[in-house]
């Protein structure tokens, strides 16, 4: 697809789709609190499981792909919005898409720093997120505005999405330790880790096993429902919500669908 500029439709209407598109099946995490937030709406869940997972995959990678996806949602589903539901395209390539869709309103996720900032009481934070996100400028000037408010630790966690797309639990589990065990101590006590991010939308999927690891005092902190605040704000600003819809969710997927399907299927 290269550089060939992407192209908007026109008309846009309240009937309309919401088009939602992430690595793989992460999306779902956001998927999940859109539909709580907008039960009457119309969305297409877009995986692209066949170039999963973008985090250790480079930015330009990551821009294409992201290019590609909207393009897709916007010809194939004629979506009156787009929500990126992946913290590595977002950082990677939200700017360039809002420049090239100015009609289009598009809201993104970034690891939530700030509502964490609300939360911890020892001033200690851990980040968990993709190779790609902690990488990124959009990161680096989130927590450079941030970091004489708290200490953030931040952790890459390369083959977590993965394994988590695969739904494998003893490989989800075993670098869930790792990575946990790579971010210091957890606890109550002064500078210890009090509230944990979970940077990636594929993250909210490992919960069962981080509580496990991490007791349940630990807080740890998923950016769906604010992203579907986001979503109603943006809509509804814009005079595209839609209150009589028949809250349906099409999926879609550029690997195996049966994949996605059982993952909703679960996870939903
Ligand atoms: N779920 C994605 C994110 O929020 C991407 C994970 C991946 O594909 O590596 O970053």
């Amino acid at each position: 697809m290269g550089s060939e500029p992407l192209s908007p439709i026109s008309p846009i209407s309240p009937g309309h789709p919401i088009g939602v598109f992430d690595s793989g099946v992460g999306g779902l995490s956001i998927l999940r609190a859109l539909r709580s937030e907008l039960p009457q709406e119309n969305f297409t869940y877009l995986a692209d499981s066949g170039f999963a997972p973008y985090g250790e995959r480079g930015e330009a990678f990551v821009v294409d792909r992201a290019r590609q996806l909207a393009q897709q949602l916007l010809d194939d589903h004629a979506i009156k919005s787009l929500v990126i539901a992946c913290n590595t395209a977002t950082a990677a390539a939200i700017h360039l898409l809002r420049a090239e869709l100015p009609g289009l309103p598009i809201v993104g996720v970034e690891p939530a720093l700030k509502p964490a900032l609300a939360l911890t009481r020892t001033g200690s934070i851990g980040v968990l997120a993709t190779r790609g996100t902690l990488a990124s400028a959009k990161f680096r000037t989130l927590h450079e505005s941030l970091k004489e408010q708290a200490q953030f630790r931040l952790q890459p966690c390369d083959g977590l999405a993965d394994a988590i797309e695969n739904h494998d639990s003893a490989r989800t589990l075993a670098l869930c330790r790792q990575y946990t065990a790579g971010l210091g101590n957890f606890g109550a006590g002064a500078g210890e880790i009090d509230t944990l991010v979970l940077g990636c939308t594929h993250y909210p999927f490992a919960l069962e096993h981080l509580r496990a690891l991490l007791g349940p005092a630990v807080q740890l902190v998923e950016t769906g429902q604010p992203v579907a605040r986001q979503t109603r704000r943006l809509l509804d600003s814009a005079g595209l919500l839609n209150p009589h819809g028949a809250g349906s969710v099409a999926y879609r997927s550029t690997g195996e669908l049966a994949l996605l399907q059982r993952s909703a299927a679960r996870w939903l």
